[in-house]
């Protein structure tokens, strides 16, 4: 019996009790190995000491503060913090509770940009087939997920979509990774002159692509082509780097492994490693400025923005990856965790791919490896790995829909920084055992 609307009804969760490091242990005493973070949020995993003390301080000095009212020294220092390492013309951080409204956020500063500097006609948002933006109407609207939309279209504004760069999918045989580049990144710009170079407001996209296609990066210049298409119509780059973003991928923010910086970047689970719900916009000095010399100030706001114990949680989140270097690790693990998975994986029969970036690796299960077919959706594959790894003690994130909403299944992992080669060892070990498992008839 419970009062809580679970995720799923009819498959009630499992019961956490505690966590520490890697580890969850339930209700019945059993321990399970955290190798995605959740969704890709426990970057320091679980019971952090450092995180713990800074949350203990700032409790006992100020809990909560209105930001009608104030500001704080944490949520000045945190912001000085981001912004001193962000993609270069970063200058200003929203801070926001999530990552859905990080994006709400982004999708309503690129419309007040456009209102207040003379262009109130620059009202599109085009984005990806494929993406995940999150669950509040506007990033709902703007996300790529049919699967995730359909039932709420009729309350969705208009976004406009376009292909993903999405290599083991849509790269044609024979195709280089530059000739694909250059395909994909000119639906973008099609898709602009099709809706009016001087209407479109914003492109949207997430760097590595998280949930809905399983840590997809983009190929080649893709990127450099986007930016540039951008640039030539005067559209703003929103990345998303909720998922990708604050080290996942090996860097800092994913972008820098793209060669450019957007106008607009948003930021959220590994910000505060899930210790305080928090999220962030990043803008340009060109938004702000523009902000600072029309109204004086970006239309929005919530309750909770800028609160003060999110971003101790996400201050002393940041200072650990810093202080301890854990990007290296990030580098390394990555690397150890693309060696395991092909280990594992590089020769099984329903294996197509294996991708990512950094501790932000997946693979996609096919029925053919030759033909990429997927295995039926009925089958519901990816839930049933997900119940064989929970039943080995292994929590890692399939999800199903990787093609196109309701074809094809992933498994993503997305592994605290902290892990070892041994804990990936155990983590790759545990996960072949899954899916062969899973795949019985
Ligand atoms: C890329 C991306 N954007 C936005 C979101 C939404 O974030 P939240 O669930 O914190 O609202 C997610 C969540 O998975 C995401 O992966």
């Amino acid at each position: 019996m419970t009062h809580l609307l679970h995720r799923s009804i009819h498959t009630p969760p499992r019961h956490a009790v505690a966590a520490k490091g890697l580890h969850f242990t339930d209700s019945a005493g059993r321990d399970y190995i955290d190798a995605s973070g959740g969704a890709a949020v426990s970057c320091l995993g679980h019971a952090h000491p450092d995180v713990i003390a800074a949350l203990h301080a700032q409790l006992d000095r100020l809990a909560y503060a209105h930001t009608g009212f104030f500001t704080t020294d944490v949520a000045e220092e945190l912001a000085d913090t981001l912004i001193a390492d962000a993609p270069e013309g970063l200058s200003h951080v929203y801070l926001v509770s999530g990552g859905s409204e990080a994006v709400e956020a982004a999708l309503k500063m690129a419309r007040q940009y456009f209102t207040e500097t003379g262009q109130p006609q620059r009202r599109h948002i085009i984005a990806r087939r494929q993406s995940y933006h999150g669950n509040t109407l506007g990033a709902l609207a703007a996300g790529g997920n049919e699967w995730r939309r359909a039932q709420f279209k009729p309350l969705l504004m208009q976004a406009h979509h376009i292909a993903p760069c999405f290599a083991y999918r849509e790269q044609w045989a024979g195709e280089s990774d530059a000739e694909y580049a250059a395909r994909a990144a000119a639906e973008l710009e099609a898709k602009i002159l099709e809706l009016g170079a001087d209407t479109v407001a914003a492109f949207v996209a997430e760097p590595v692509v998280g949930a809905t296609a399983g840590a997809v990066p983009a190929v080649g210049d893709y990127f450099k082509r986007i930016r540039a298409i951008c640039d030539k119509y005067g559209v703003l780059l929103i990345l998303d780097e909720v998922m990708c973003g604050m080290g996942r991928t090996g860097s800092l923010y994913a972008c820098e492994q793209d060669g450019i910086s957007p106008d607009l970047l948003t930021i959220a689970k590994g910000l505060g490693g899930g210790y305080q719900p928090i999220g962030a916009t990043l803008l340009s000095q060109k938004i702000y400025d523009a902000f600072a010399q029309g109204s004086g100030f970006f239309q929005h706001g919530h309750t909770y923005m800028g609160h003060p114990m999110a971003a101790a949680a996400g201050l002393a989140v940041q200072k650990v990856i810093r202080d301890d270097k854990l990007l290296d690790n990030v580098q390394a693990m990555g690397a150890e965790l693309r060696h395991q998975l092909h280990a594992a994986f590089g020769q099984h029969a329903h294996v197509g791919d294996i991708r990512g970036r950094g501790l932000f690796q997946a693979i996609e299960l096919v029925e053919d490896r030759q033909t990429k077919a997927p295995f039926d959706p009925s089958r519901k594959l990816h839930a049933r790995i997900k119940a064989e790894a929970m039943a080995r003690g292994l929590m890692v994130y399939p999800m199903g829909g990787t093609i196109d909403g309701v074809r094809g299944d992933h498994v993503l992992l997305a592994p605290p920084f902290i892990v070892t080669a041994a804990d990936v060892a155990e983590i790759t070990g545990r996960l072949a055992e899954a899916v062969n498992a899973a795949l019985q008839p």
